[in-house]
């Protein structure tokens, strides 16, 4: 496993994902699944974050407290990255959040890009691009490129499932960006689907099957 990829294995995500595999878990609960293991996942990278101290006023007193020294960005690759995006805002609430928007053309495999909008000064955020499925890394690879262009410098990717084909794509193409998963999976099929998966997550979070 390449340096820049780190696997969470905390027990109680593992627990949650694999209610998120089994094929009977509703709607519902998947997109509740989502959020909650996105938010933990967060809470696990952010341990080492910096932190800066401030002056504060407690009802008693004056103090000094300490809050996030960087100002963050969350970026959802659209449209399952969504559901990732929300649980974790649930957590970081003065997180910004951007989009962008890509789907994967069923026959090449290749992502398309439809949308893309940014915070103002992206440059200066510590970003995280949050997307269930690293497949063949496609899609992932594209947003960082689109993101990278428009001045990002500090930028993770957190994924839930990754395919080795797509962790060794992702983490060749960008040493320098850190990849969290809580997944390798076996391998992908001949339709560039993660065996065993989940299944398609955006089908799964929006009921669209
Ligand atoms: C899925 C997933 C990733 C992409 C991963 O999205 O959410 O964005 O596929 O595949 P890759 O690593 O091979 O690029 P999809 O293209 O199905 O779009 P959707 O979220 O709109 O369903
Ligand atoms: N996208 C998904 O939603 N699932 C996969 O297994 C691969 C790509």
């Amino acid at each position: 496993m390449r340096k820049n990829v780190h696997l969470i294995e905390h027990p109680l995500i593992q627990h949650k994902l694999t209610l998120m595999r089994e094929k009977s878990t509703s709607t519902k609960e998947f997109r509740e699944l989502v959020k909650e293991v996105s938010a933990l996942m967060v809470y696990e990278i952010s341990r080492n974050m910096k932190l800066k101290e401030i002056d504060i006023e407690t009802p008693i007193g004056a103090a000094k407290g300490k809050v996030l020294r960087d100002e963050i960005a969350i970026i959802p690759i659209l449209r399952a990255g969504i559901t990732m995006a929300e649980g974790i805002i649930d957590l970081i609430p003065t997180a910004k959040v951007g989009h962008i928007g890509l789907y994967r053309d069923p026959k090449t495999l290749k992502p398309v890009e439809y949308y893309c909008k940014l915070p103002n000064h992206i440059d200066e955020y510590k970003i995280f691009i949050v997307d269930p499925m690293l497949a063949t890394g496609g899609s992932a690879v594209k947003a960082i490129e689109v993101i990278k262009d428009r001045g990002a410098k500090n930028i993770s990717f957190v994924c839930l499932i990754s395919a080795p084909e797509g962790l060794e794509t992702l983490s060749s193409t960008f040493p320098d960006v850190p990849i969290y998963t809580i997944a390798i999976d076996d391998h992908l099929n001949s339709h560039g689907y993660i065996v065993p998966g989940l299944g398609d997550a955006g089908d799964r979070l929006f009921g669209t099957k």
